[in-house]
């Protein structure tokens, strides 16, 4: 491998040729909740009949079984699969156009956590009075505030989401490494050792996801959160331009030219980024708990299975800060048979399913009791950092203009870290524009 010597100086890592060093970051925002739209719709929750379901692309293969249990238990009201993109623009993009059409083609929408308050303002999801959920007492509470605008709720979590650094321990182990590491800094210092062993050749340090979309936004957060800085203030006020917010976009951009991040980096989403690290390329991954199972397949499938575990996500001066992420099940406004809707969307919610979901998945649950559950807790060794990612994670802006929110960040962070343009000219005009377009 080509983890060369290099000395890390001030924030940053330093240079190597090959590959090298980098880290993840953690993100962060808070909250703010701007607005639009008039008055909430409550759309009585009436109907039965046959449903659909749109949703991302199902990685895990489960979901169809999932589906098939409720179809089992309800001939006349069968759920059909609408299956999206993978990549969460891509969904959000034919789900608004949907919406604005006012089609019907959509009964039940797996929402991105992000999409709440624009799908809401804008009245293209039906309110859901909290009496109809009777499991929302036992989800996680930040993840049930995802749901809600204007302390109204529009959803009901069906998966959480928080990041995770996975990491190659037959590696770390032969260089001699006892532990992950809580750093950037170490985790340089870790991939430097690593790159003395044979075994490393030809990999590269780490990788996050930063192909220009959601997931960009969500590893630019985490690199500033990580750094102590902040996409929104407490208030919900932009602050970018802050010099902890350079010195988490510095950590990534230089974690580009120095190879710590391989060039190829800036083409991955989820998918991408977990090939890799199933492939042996990466000797750090920073992704989300769907990777687990999937990179324990031993099918041949992941040539790292049984080879990695996770850590929390490392930061500037200690562990770093995950953007929450997740999805909820919210109703089209415009769909029919939403009395069958919200039955189904009660039965994904329950324990039942959830539990069945993770063993199957290992995506994150949102249904609290399931983290200390002793049987799944010795199962999933990955269960105790993921329930400390989530509850640690901070929620990307809260916003109704979240598209162009999002937009002006990726756009930003996409253009400093192709060294077009210098991270602090990309935080400054990237603050001017979310003054602009965040105004509450
Ligand atoms: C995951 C998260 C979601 C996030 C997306 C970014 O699906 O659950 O919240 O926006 O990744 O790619």
């Amino acid at each position: 491998m080509r983890f060369e010597r290099s000395h890390a100086r001030g924030t940053a890592f330093v240079a190597v040729a090959g590959s090298l060093v980098l880290l993840a970051a953690a993100c962060g925002s808070g909250d703010n909740g701007s607005s639009s739209g008039g008055s909430s719709s409550t759309g009585a929750l009436d109907g039965r009949g046959p449903i659909t379901f749109a949703t991302g692309k199902d990685t895990s293969g489960f979901l169809p079984k999932q589906l098939a249990a409720w179809n089992a238990a309800h001939p006349n009201e069968k759920v059909e699969l609408k299956e999206l993109p993978e990549d969460a623009d891509a969904q959000r993009q034919q789900m608004v156009q949907n919406a604005q059409a006012k089609s019907d083609a959509f009964t039940v929408l797996n929402m991105d956590v992000v999409w709440t308050s624009e799908f809401a303002a804008n009245q293209w999801i039906t309110q859901i009075p909290e009496d109809k959920v009777p499991d929302l007492g036992k989800l996680i509470p930040a993840t049930v505030e995802t749901a809600k605008y204007r302390d109204k709720l529009y959803g009901v979590p069906i998966t959480s989401d928080g990041g995770l650094l996975y990491y190659r321990t037959d590696l770390l182990t032969k260089a001699g490494i006892a532990a992950p590491p809580k750093t950037w800094d170490e985790m340089l210092a870790d991939c430097q050792k690593v790159a003395t062993l044979p075994e490393a050749k030809g990999m590269s340090c780490y990788s996050g996801q930063f192909e220009k979309y959601e997931g960009l936004t969500v590893n630019f957060s985490e690199a500033i959160n990580s750094a102590g800085g902040d996409i929104v203030d407490k208030d919900g006020k932009p602050n970018v331009n802050t010099p902890e917010a350079k010195a988490g976009l510095e950590e990534l951009v230089n974690g580009f030219k120095t190879g710590a991040i391989p060039k190829a980096a800036i083409t991955y989403k989820e998918e991408e980024s977990r090939r890799a690290f199933q492939d042996g390329k990466l000797l750090f991954l920073r992704n989300w708990p769907y990777v687990y199972s999937l990179a324990n397949k031993t099918d041949g499938s992941s040539k790292v299975a049984g080879k990695f575990a996770v850590a929390p996500l490392p930061g500037k001066t200690g562990p770093g800060v995950s953007s929450l992420g997740g999805h909820d099940y919210a109703i089209n406004s415009f769909a029919k048979n939403k009395a069958t809707a919200i039955d189904f969307i009660n039965f994904m919610a329950s324990e039942a399913r959830q539990k069945a979901n993770i063993e199957a998945t290992s995506q994150a649950p949102t249904w609290a009791s399931l983290y200390d559950d002793p049987t799944l807790q010795k199962q999933f060794p990955y269960l105790a950092p993921l329930k400390a990612s989530i509850l640690g994670a901070k929620p990307r802006p809260k916003v109704v203009k979240y598209g162009d929110v999002t937009a002006a960040i990726q756009a930003a962070a996409y253009d400093a870290l192709n060294g077009t343009v210098a991270p602090d000219k990309a935080l400054s005009d990237l603050q001017t524009k979310l003054q602009s377009l965040i105004t509450n």
